[in-house]
């Protein structure tokens, strides 16, 4: 059992994480500005835990029990700074971070470069400061399988060697976070994805696929804001009547059927991908780990529509359109270094894929917005 700072925990993939590290009997202290999410997450993960969520200030007012949220942004010295001496302060140490907060919409990050390196670069160096002052070096990142830009079509599946190529400032952004991290693992400029790290640090660089779905409880899930840039809350959006239907970005794309196809990967398979990089690294020497999180098959759009309405037992209208600028054609992990490194691999299909975002869009069909708890 380790005492865990979670950042950007009430989000889609850190609440679902949350649970699932909670479950595996980990104290955890969430630390989120709610810029794209709500409390309301967490006391759904709470609740799915059995456990309290203790609300809490920077400064620590009380013992951490097992669950505790502190409202606050990464990129503020003084909150995080408070939060490891008062931790430390009551004899239970942030043993490591999970590191999810940060600012995720392509498009938002072409209009707003000087944000999303402000949060997702200048967040993730004011954090690790944090943790390098406090003694903390244990750390999992998000990052992204958007690093890889337009893969070539003979490196699909795409293993972690591929090169890396961001595509726009978000991608940027993770790439600048992720050259951070080597840097202080000592393995600045070393392509390989498995290195022994100096100065103790302990790092997973996590990069995720297309992460979908919902908690088979129907009770935490995704709830993006405004039109959802993605296909997969996009669908389930048409199939619950919020929106008439689905635009399919191009079906002239060198695939199979001709939409694009992507590695979808159920968010709690993401998350217990967590679970498994965290004690690999708390049972391991210093080292620099860089995974993808993926699932190793493809799915086209249409395969996704197909299978939603399987689901659903309702129509998905879709109309085609040209392709959207920036899209690759193919983006499928290689999972194969995951699963030798973690013991891990995805456990669930597209078809439960659809059964728990299907479930968690009808008994949410406007997200977290009018929930009752
Ligand atoms: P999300 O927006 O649902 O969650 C991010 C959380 O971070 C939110 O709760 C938000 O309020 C919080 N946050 C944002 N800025 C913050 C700040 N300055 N201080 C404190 N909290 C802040 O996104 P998600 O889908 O859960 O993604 C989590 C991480 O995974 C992100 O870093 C994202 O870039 C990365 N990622 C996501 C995907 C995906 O498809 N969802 C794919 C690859 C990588
Ligand atoms: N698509 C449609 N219609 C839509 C939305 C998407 O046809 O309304 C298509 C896209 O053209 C693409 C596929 O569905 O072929 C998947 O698109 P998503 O937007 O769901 O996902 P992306 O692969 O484009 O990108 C996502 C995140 C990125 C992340 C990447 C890899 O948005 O931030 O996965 O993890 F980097």
């Amino acid at each position: 059992m380790a005492q865990l700072l979670i950042t950007g925990g009430a989000g889609f993939l850190g609440s679902h994480t949350c649970l699932v590290l909670l479950e595996a009997g980990h104290q955890l202290l969430v630390l989120d500005d709610f810029s794209n999410s709500s409390a309301i997450s967490l006391e759904r993960v709470a609740e799915l835990a059995g456990v309290p969520l203790q609300r809490d200030q920077p400064t620590l007012k009380a013992t951490l029990e097992a669950f505790t949220l502190v409202e606050g942004d990464i990129r503020d010295t003084q909150c995080l700074d408070a939060l490891f001496t008062s931790a430390k302060a009551f004899g239970q140490p942030i043993e490591a971070v999970i590191h999810f907060a940060g600012l995720k919409a392509v498009g938002e990050s072409v209009q707003q470069p000087l944000r999303y390196w402000d949060v997702n670069v200048v967040g993730t160096q004011r954090l690790l400061t944090a943790m390098n002052f406090h003694h903390c070096r244990t750390i999992v990142f998000s990052s992204s399988a958007t690093l890889y830009g337009y893969p070539h079509p003979n490196q699909i599946p795409i293993p972690e060697t591929a090169p890396i190529q961001p595509i726009n400032p978000y991608g940027a952004s993770k790439h600048a976070a992720e050259a951070l991290l080597a840097d202080l693992a000592g393995c600045s400029g070393k392509p390989e994805p498995i290195q022994a790290s100096s100065g103790g640090w302990r790092i997973a660089r996590l990069r995720y696929f297309n992460p979908v779905g919902a908690h088979p409880s129907g009770r935490i899930g995704e709830d993006p804001n405004g039109i959802p840039n993605n296909l997969f809350p996009f669908i389930t959006q048409v199939a619950v009547g919020r929106r008439p239907e689905l635009t399919v970005f191009g079906d002239d794309w060198p695939t199979p059927d001709g939409t694009g196809v992507r590695d979808y990967i159920h968010v709690m398979d993401l998350a217990e991908g967590h679970r498994e990089a965290l004690h690999s690294l708390l049972n391991s020497d210093p080292q620099l780990l860089t995974l993808n999180l993926g699932s190793g098959q493809g799915a086209s759009v249409l395969d996704v529509v197909k299978a939603m309405e399987a689901t659903s037992q309702r129509a998905i209208p879709h109309r085609i359109a040209p392709r959207r600028p920036g899209d690759a054609a193919i983006t499928v992990a290689n999972p194969t270094l995951a699963a030798q490194q973690l013991h891990w691999r995805t456990q669930r299909s597209l078809t439960d894929i659809c059964r728990d975002g299907w479930a968690w869009q009808q008994d949410n069909p406007n997200g977290y917005g009018e929930a009752c708890l």
